[in-house]
């Protein structure tokens, strides 16, 4: 394969840093090209944790970035546009948890990766879409503060028997988009479509759903699966991947649900970053080792 001048670049200079270049799966098309490694948050954080790279390239979202610093604190991690957060991890702050500690002292706090660092360092415990269930239920503790996505927070609720959780406020902008009725009638448009949410959506729309799951978990349902028509509920960003690695099925995106923050990186950003080592993440340690207890309790479930 003849590769672009700027991907000879990209891939002279991975050499010369001894780098690595990770991907969230609603990243660009062409970042997903260049990547080593694209995937969801939790096969990200792992993948960031089994690298030998010195530098990693991370094109995603800060918390994602974050995590990876968190979880590698000896290596250079990078992000090549620093502006690119999640709306849903800002609306909670460690301040706000400590006071909702204190009105629920026995209960047990469980963080969603898409959180802030000071918040993971407030928390118990870690979790991802893809794992939120099982971490839960691994829990002894039969009062739990979910923090901060409500949605996936409740869907846990619906699962999960015999745990009362406490819901946080926060949601994200994109997948809240979506409505039951756009999904209704997509469906009937589309009768043999199964239809795929991640669970950041809304409660009544996850009730439509044939599957829910994490980015890499709507992947795998729609390679293994028998039907050849999805209608997938989530950031559009995913319909690359989905229709590169399934090219005889049919995608259908549920509504218009994008995540400007995921978009605003560029492969000219990302020789950039090699070039010039920016922008270097850093974590205050004494915030870091207390977040790394809430990865690693996670990661080793
Ligand atoms: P996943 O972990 O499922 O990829 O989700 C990340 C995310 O930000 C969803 O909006
Ligand atoms: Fe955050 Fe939503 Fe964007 Fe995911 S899609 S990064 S939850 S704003």
């Amino acid at each position: 394969m003849v590769l672009s001048p700027l991907k000879q670049q990209i891939s002279k200079l991975k050499k010369e840093r001894n780098a690595v270049i990770l991907a969230h799966n609603y990243q660009l098309g062409e970042l997903q090209e260049i990547a080593d490694y694209v995937g969801d948050s939790l096969e990200l954080a792992r993948e960031a944790t089994k690298t030998d790279a010195d530098v990693i390239v991370f094109c995603g979202v800060r918390f994602m970035a974050e995590t990876a610093k968190i979880l590698n604190p000896e290596k250079t991690v990078l992000m090549p546009v620093k502006e690119a957060g999640c709306p849903m991890a800002d609306m909670a702050t460690a301040e706000q948890l400590r006071e909702m500690r204190k009105q629920h002292s026995g209960a047990i706090v469980v963080c969603y990766v898409n959180s802030s660092a000071e918040v993971k360092a407030e928390s118990d415990v870690c979790c991802t879409s893809g794992n939120a269930v099982n971490v839960v239920e691994s829990l002894l503790n039969s009062e739990i503060i979910f923090v901060p996505d409500r949605n996936l927070g409740a869907y846990v609720q619906l699962i999960v028997e015999g745990k009362k959780i406490i819901l946080w406020p926060g949601y994200c902008p994109a997948h809240v988009e979506l409505r039951e009725d756009d999904v209704e009638q997509l469906k009937r448009v589309r009768p043999s479509a199964k239809f795929i949410a991640h669970p950041e959506c809304n409660t009544e729309v996850l009730k439509l759903a044939d599957a829910v799951c994490s980015t890499s978990g709507m992947l795998k349902y729609a390679e293994e699966s028998p039907s050849v028509e999805f209608i997938i509920g989530t950031e559009v960003g995913l319909l690359y991947r989905l229709r590169k690695e399934n090219p005889d099925k049919r995608f259908y995106p549920a509504g218009k649900m994008l995540c400007p923050d995921m978009k605003m990186t560029t492969v000219v950003d990302v020789k950039r970053s090699l070039e010039y080592i920016e922008h270097i993440i850093n974590v205050p340690e004494h915030v870091a080792n207390r977040a790394r207890r809430s990865l690693e309790r996670m990661l080793e479930l």
